[in-house]
């Protein structure tokens, strides 16, 4: 897949100057989050909601279109989601968290984007496309999986958001999405839909712990916000590190090496970080002794988060509780766009 690293048409890199604007964001529940949705995404959506109108929104329904069989996965995983936002510091104060399957005025929508784009198109989505790949669907392709873009073209377009924070591998989708907002707006003859950015922040990508280029859950190289202290330290020890680096005296690299390039994003102490990768170039510096910083700067980092974690799990029904009114509040604005879309169409019958 071409990876567009510079602003272009769809991508932004930075949000100076939009403050004030829309943004929707969102994760498909099938697991726990991990480190690498932390430095992906989290962390910067807990800074956006400062100055952005922010939704979250908790994607089953889509996490649905290839967990057809599977639906205790993601109902389970609704909960831990919610949990790992609300320990990173997603403040439902200041953003709306919401449950998409809640929402039947989404789908709605998404009905009438379906008959704005062709089959070809969505076979042709690079995303999608690489995901089919992946996944080697037996029986064949779920049209509901196919479709998803067209479904997250209306989780994005329903809050007429123009910022949405996603990795690379989510541009096709707003590229799919700005088409469709195109359309509807051109056939219809209104502008209900605005078209908007994918805000990719450079950087953003965590290597797993077996040092493949990303970190997944399906993949077993995940440090997840819920492990436990143990868990922690047992991943860093088993971590991939410099596979030439076989003796402590051995020059070691630095570059490319997953233990180097997590501390480079959790360690605080940046100069005696800048030390270690110079010793351990040099030789000298042991594997061991550089998992041993790793595994103290993540503690460090997870336990708060852990605490917070813990915390909120006492409560599930509150929690629960505060993801219900965030679905209420998104649901009023969703339910106020459809509605203007269907006058758009001049399906309002009864109005
Ligand atoms: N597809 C996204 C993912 O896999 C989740 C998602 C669903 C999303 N709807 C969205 C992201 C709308 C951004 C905007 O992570």
């Amino acid at each position: 897949m071409v990876i567009e690293k510079k602003d272009s048409a769809v991508v932004i890199t930075s949000v100076e100057g939009r403050e004030g604007e829309v943004i929707l964001t969102g994760d498909r529940p099938t697991g726990p989050l991990h480190i690498g949705h932390y430095v992906g995404s989290l962390r910067s959506r807990v800074s956006l909601q400062n100055s952005f109108k922010q939704y979250v929104l908790i994607a089953d329904a889509q996490a649905l279109t290839d967990n057809a069989e599977n639906p205790q996965k993601v109902r389970q995983s609704v909960l831990e989601v919610m949990l790992d936002y609300l320990a990173v510091g997603i403040d439902p104060e200041k953003s709306v968290v919401f449950v998409q399957s809640a929402i039947p005025e989404t789908a709605e929508l998404m009905m009438y984007f379906l008959n704005l784009v062709n089959l070809g198109r969505l076979q042709r989505n690079p995303t999608v496309k690489s995901e089919i790949k992946e996944k080697d669907f037996g029986e064949g392709i779920p049209v509901g999986f196919l479709a998803y873009p067209v479904s997250q073209a209306a989780d994005i377009s329903q809050f007429k958001a123009t910022v949405v924070p996603v990795g690379e591998d989510q541009i096709p989708m707003i590229e799919q999405t700005n088409e469709i907002v195109r359309k509807f707006n051109r056939i219809y003859g209104c502008s209900v839909f605005k078209e908007c950015k994918a805000f990719v922040t450079a950087g953003g990508l965590l290597p797993g712990t077996d040092g493949q280029s990303k970190m997944g859950k399906s993949l077993g190289n995940a440090i997840f916000l819920s492990d436990s202290e143990k868990e922690v330290t047992r991943k860093v020890k088993g971590m991939y590190t410099d596979p030439n680096h076989l003796r402590v005296e051995d020059p070691g690299t630095v570059e490319g090496n997953p233990v180097f390039t997590y501390l480079d994003f959790f360690d605080p102490d940046k100069s005696s970080l800048e030390e270690m990768k110079a010793h351990y170039r040099r030789g000298g510096l042991g594997d061991g002794v550089v998992k041993k910083r790793l595994n103290d700067v993540l503690q460090e980092f997870l336990g708060p988060i852990r605490l917070r974690r813990e915390e909120y799990a006492q409560d599930k029904s509150e929690v629960l509780n505060v993801l219900k009114k965030g679905t209420e509040k998104a649901r009023q604005v969703i339910t106020q766009t459809v509605k203007e879309a269907k006058q758009a169409m001049g399906i309002n019958y009864f109005d």
